[in-house]
């Protein structure tokens, strides 16, 4: 069994993303084809993390703009509002309630060795925002208060993951219940678990990198994206047939991980098609890979962006039904707490 193969069954996944900017092929290989193939294993609550995105200052009209991008960016790659909840985290207030008594179980010292707080913080500390530091106390009750059984993420959210399992515990041993389950990162399971720079092939590729050549966007057109795949930094070495010949070799290992994923393959079934072959001729099955998985993609998006209010219904009908799923775990947390 792959080691990432889910070690207890699924019975509820929740995940979300943050609405700042474009989707890029990290988000896509790395997290949301593995929300798209989970929808039909077991009841799904997807959510744009916008109170998340207020750690950083954003003018009202991008946020907005923002949030509905990133729905119908979620809904071209195959989220499907019927079957899945999708929601915009605000609009579900008992997130933010539920942070709030978490706030009393977490402890500074947690939230200090965040390598996100770090990464993101910085040499200024002083002037990080309040939002910041308690970014994971919030995404603990994001996840927390729909008791799933499963959170499929990209490897760089596992900490955090692993930051609401200790809060989940430490809740129910402080308060004497069993209410919280701690939940299981979901990594990989045939995604891309760390899709990396095409610059670098040891930095992670973000929305935050400032070379837009570093990331192919989901509105990148096909030229943009052959463009970027042509130019993405390689070794001179020919392709190994086995996965321990990439050992050492960051960004050839970065392209074959994301042939793989895009293609639905393993990475060892994608070197056995081009052991021994140089990335001239690797860069341009790659280049079609990501157009056939990305322009689909890509007009139904065109499509869904020009229709605000179908989108705005979606998300409304959303919001209702993670109200409803939300409302007994805050209830029981308030109980649990002694409040009236
Ligand atoms: P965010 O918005 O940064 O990213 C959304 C998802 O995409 C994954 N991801 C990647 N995976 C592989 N390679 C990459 N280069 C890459 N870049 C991003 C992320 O791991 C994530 O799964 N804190 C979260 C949002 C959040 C959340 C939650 C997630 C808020 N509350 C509760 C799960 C459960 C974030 O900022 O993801």
């Amino acid at each position: 069994m792959p080691a990432d193969f889910p070690s207890v069954p699924v019975t509820r996944v929740v995940s979300g993303i943050q609405p700042t900017g474009n989707l890029h092929l990290g988000n896509l290989l790395g997290a949301i084809l593995r929300w798209v193939k989970m929808q039909d294993d077991a009841p799904c609550f997807f959510f744009l993390a916008d109170l998340h995105s207020l750690s950083e200052h954003v003018p009202a009209e991008v946020r907005r703009a923002n949030i509905r991008e990133m729905a119908a960016a979620l809904i071209a790659s195959g989220i499907d509002p019927a079957k899945s909840v999708l929601f915009v985290q605000s609009a579900v207030p008992a997130h933010a309630e539920l942070c709030w008594l978490l706030n009393g179980t977490a402890r500074m010292g947690w939230l200090s060795r965040m390598t996100q707080w770090k990464d993101k913080s910085g040499k200024n500390k002083e002037g990080a925002s309040v939002a910041l530091f308690d970014y994971p106390v919030l995404q603990a009750a994001d996840i927390l208060v729909y008791r799933p059984s499963h959170v499929p993420v990209g490897e760089d959210q596992k900490q955090h993951i692993e930051l609401t399992r200790d809060i989940a515990i430490k809740f129910n041993t402080d308060c004497d219940v069993d209410l919280f389950i701690p939940p299981e990162p979901y990594i990989g399971g045939g995604t891309a678990a760390r899709v990396m720079s095409l610059r670098d092939g040891t930095a992670k590729m973000s929305k935050s990198d400032p070379s837009d050549m570093s990331r192919i966007n989901l509105i990148d057109d096909d030229d943009t994206i052959a463009s970027k795949i042509r130019k993405a930094r390689t070794d001179p070495d020919p392709l190994p047939s086995e996965l321990e010949g990439l050992d050492g070799r960051p960004e050839a290992r970065n392209l074959v991980g994301i042939m793989a994923a895009a293609t639905d393959r393993s990475e060892q079934d994608v070197l056995r098609d081009f052991a021994g072959q140089g990335f001239g001729a690797f860069k341009p099955v790659l280049a079609d890979a990501l157009i056939a998985l990305l322009a689909p993609i890509r007009s139904r998006l065109v499509e869904l962006r020009s229709d605000a209010a179908a989108l705005d219904a979606h998300l409304s009908d959303g919001a209702q039904r993670a109200r409803e799923a939300a409302a007994p775990t805050l209830a029981a947390a308030k109980q649990a707490l002694g409040l009236l």
